[in-house]
């Protein structure tokens, strides 16, 4: 099956992913879910690391900005019909947002139904929604107490961070911990986590 990972930055977890595949353990794993190939990476930021990676692994790298003198639910719109005709092109299976900022809308959410996975820092359903992302996702963790926090991958449905959960890893929020340390122990999970998730794919979302 034919992947197109979403990126907005660093793009360590899209790392995991390529890792992932050059090892084998897609193709693996693939037998019963039909074979992972990451076909194409969009970014909605232009010269993010997340596209030099694609470009060293030799995989397409294409950047897609927002249009900033739309309004914003339009703009999140045509930015996803922009996305849209390109999973068309690569012929996608699979979508998944590893570590994409921009939200989904419209008609994409519709034709790739079930079939767009995003990841999550936190154990959704807490600190999710509009504008928790990366670092403010772990100072909220922090500044709430929690002994706990980890990642998520869940389908995207029509709201922000709202579809139903496929898998989390958790992790401990430790005494003294920075948003920095957190996140970097959340990360190691995320890598572990996204890259289950894809190989597992077909069965976690027929659960
Ligand atoms: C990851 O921690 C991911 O969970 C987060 O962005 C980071 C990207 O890291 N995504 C969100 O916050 C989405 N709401 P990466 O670019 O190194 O993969």
């Amino acid at each position: 099956m034919n992947i197109l990972v979403l990126v907005s930055g660093n793009g360590s977890n899209l790392q995991a992913l390529i890792d992932a595949e050059k090892s084998g353990r897609c193709s693996e794993g693939g037998r019963e879910s039909g074979g992972m190939r990451i076909a194409a990476v969009v970014s909605d930021k232009a010269g993010v690391f997340a596209l030099q990676r694609a470009n060293n692994a030799g995989i397409p790298a294409i950047t897609e900005t927002p249009d900033k003198s739309l309004p914003r639910e339009e703009r999140q719109r045509e930015l996803s019909d922009r996305i849209l005709r390109i999973a068309g092109k690569y012929n996608a299976g699979l979508i998944v947002l590893a570590g994409f900022l921009s939200i989904l809308r419209g008609n994409i959410v519709k034709a790739y139904s079930g079939r767009i996975i995003n990841l999550h820092p936190s154990l959704l359903p807490d600190f999710g929604g509009e504008g928790m992302y990366g670092d403010r996702v772990h100072r909220a963790v922090l500044a709430s107490g929690k002994k706990e926090s980890g990642c998520t991958v869940h389908l995207v449905d029509g709201g922000t961070d709202t579809g139903p959960v496929l898998l989390q890893r958790r992790v401990p929020v430790l005494p003294g911990d920075s948003a920095e340390s957190l996140a970097a122990r959340i990360h190691r999970e995320e890598h572990i986590a996204i890259v289950d998730a894809v190989i597992r794919f077909p069965e976690l979302s027929a659960l």
